[in-house]
């Protein structure tokens, strides 16, 4: 796919870090083609890397293998139904917009329905190349089009393949949402540290070096994160008493509640979004 014709629509923040990671990895970027409205996005992108800008997404789309529809959700479909005269068969539509279902936009960019669509749901670390990004196919998707959708996410972090879509919700209500969790998680250990006597500063740096340093070891392990939390836990311990009051305050019920809830927004989302415009 190196040598292929790949146009981003929506130059914002979700293109510029795939655009980067593209580059890093090798693909060449006089095959990159970007299209954005804003001429401040275009030129900032084009001082950065040497690729094709256009503010009309027709031309940018004009036989390419691949197209990356990078636009607010909101804005998919008209984007869509727009590119619907010229669109091939042959080439591949990856959808990184939250929420949207394949078959609704299969039938905005095909109405034949004869369209290869991967959507995919990334996530903010996406834009330090520490993404996680579920992936899902519809059936006119190849494999060769499955290898070269997930070379493309790999830029900017871990992939994984989700084969029924309605798996989506909870995927967005664990990792597309979930770096907020330990956002909040983070702030209120640093808030009690700051409250029990820690200057703001090294509150912050030990709480960012921790939960960091958490995760590496949970990534690098072949063990449950439950086994790596028994092994933290000495009996009658500091780690003991603090899960212990984690517990008593049924910390899990609460995580379970919340994911549910983002689960049932993003389905009740999708219902909204995919409701055609005429
Ligand atoms: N950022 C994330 O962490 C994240 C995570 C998961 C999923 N996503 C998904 O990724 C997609 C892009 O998000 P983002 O954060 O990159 O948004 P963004 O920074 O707002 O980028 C969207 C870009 O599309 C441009 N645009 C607006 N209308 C357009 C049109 N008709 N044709 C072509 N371009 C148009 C916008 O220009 P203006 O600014 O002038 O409107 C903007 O530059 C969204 O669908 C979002 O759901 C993002």
């Amino acid at each position: 796919m190196k040598n292929g014709k790949i146009t981003f629509i929506g130059g914002g923040n979700m293109a510029r870090s795939l655009i980067g990671g593209l580059i890093t990895d090798g693909f060449n970027p006089q095959n990159i083609h970007v299209a954005d409205p804003n001429p401040d996005s275009r030129q900032s992108l084009t001082a950065t890397y040497p690729v094709h800008s256009y503010d009309c997404n027709l031309t940018a789309a004009q036989d390419c293998d691949i197209l990356v529809l990078a636009v607010k959700p909101q804005q998919l479909q008209s984007v869509a139904r727009r590119l619907a005269p010229q669109w091939s068969a042959d080439a591949l539509l990856i959808s990184i917009a939250a929420g949207l279902q394949l078959e609704d936009i299969a039938r905005w960019i095909s109405p034949s329905n004869t369209a290869a669509i991967v959507r995919v749901m990334p996530n903010t670390p996406a834009l330090v190349q520490a993404g996680a990004s579920a992936l899902c196919a519809n059936h006119h998707v190849s494999p060769a089009q499955r290898d070269h959708t997930e070379a493309l996410l790999r830029a900017v972090g871990t992939t994984v393949w989700i084969e029924n879509e309605s798996q989506m919700d909870a995927v967005t209500a664990l990792s597309g949402s979930g770096p907020a969790y330990f956002f909040l998680l983070m702030e209120a250990m640093e808030q009690a540290a700051i409250e029990m006597g820690l200057d703001p500063e090294t509150a912050r740096l030990l709480c960012l070096q921790t939960a960091f340093g958490a995760a590496k070891m949970a990534l690098e392990s072949s063990v449950s994160t439950a086994t790596l939390r028994e092994r933290v836990t000495s009996p009658g311990g500091t780690t003991e008493q603090a899960l212990k009051t984690f517990e008593a305050g049924d910390l899990r019920a609460l995580v379970k509640k919340s994911l549910i809830a983002a689960a049932d927004q993003s389905q009740l989302l999708a219902q909204q979004l995919g409701q055609d415009d005429d």
